[in-house]
């Protein structure tokens, strides 16, 4: 008979769970990993979160930005989560918060959920979902509403902020839509042809015009 040493059964059970808490999700949008300490201040400064608005964040993981928002900036919170442990998670650590009155956490797939209260959005997903969110974001958010990226932009749009180095990406709402693509007729001697020097603006410098908190209802 073949005898497996116990620590390979733990080890076995360890990278099993591992790549299930990593990657069950990807289906849905995403797979886990959280944002870093730095990157997540800079979302919630960039966003400008505070008292008053209601923040969502959608694929929440185990809350970093969720409870930072609710917890140290005073904003309202919903964390939406599709994966059962981290949403078990999330309720956990929502119980234990001092701030849990402003805090709602859903298990549901994240282009299910309603935005049209969100003041400011938070997304941390992989392109393929930011692309398929895009229309609901369109469709769903008031005026004035903010939608912070981490990582991936959302094509077609312009930022209104962004910090280039850490990959955040701020957008206004309506969105600022990048033009189709650059005209398409020959370069002066010396460029490719269809380049047109001066036309393709670094998308998002600048600072955001017209960018606050939604309007009242
Ligand atoms: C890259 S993590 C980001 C976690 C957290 N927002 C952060 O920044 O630390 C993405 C999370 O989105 C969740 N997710 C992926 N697709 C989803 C969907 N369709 N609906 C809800 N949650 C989803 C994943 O389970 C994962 O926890």
């Amino acid at each position: 008979m073949i005898t497996v040493p116990w620590y390979s059964l733990v080890i076995f059970a360890g990278v099993g769970f591992t790549t299930y808490f990593i990657f069950a999700s990807f289906l849905y949008g995403a797979g886990y990993q959280p944002a870093p300490p730095r990157v997540v201040r800079r979302m919630l400064q960039l966003g400008r979160v505070g008292p008053g608005d209601e923040v969502f964040d959608l694929g929440a993981g185990t809350g970093g930005l969720l409870f930072q928002a609710v917890e140290v900036l005073g904003a309202r919170g919903t964390g939406v989560e599709v994966e059962p442990i981290r949403y078990l998670y999330l309720l956990y650590r929502r119980r234990r918060s001092p701030a849990r009155e402003r805090i709602r956490i859903l298990r549901k797939d994240l282009f299910t959920v309603d935005l049209t209260n969100a003041t400011v959005v938070l997304a941390f997903l992989w392109p393929g979902a930011m692309r398929r969110l895009k229309e609901k974001l369109k469709r769903e958010l008031r005026p004035g509403t903010r939608v912070v990226s981490y990582y991936h932009r959302i094509a077609g749009w312009k930022t209104v902020e962004e910090d280039a180095s850490l990959r955040v990406f701020v957008y206004g709402i309506p969105p600022l839509e990048e033009p189709e693509g650059p005209p398409r007729r020959p370069g002066p001697i010396g460029l490719a042809p269809g380049a047109v020097p001066g036309v393709n603006p670094v998308p998002g410098e600048g600072i955001a015009v017209g960018v606050g908190k939604p309007a009242p209802r």
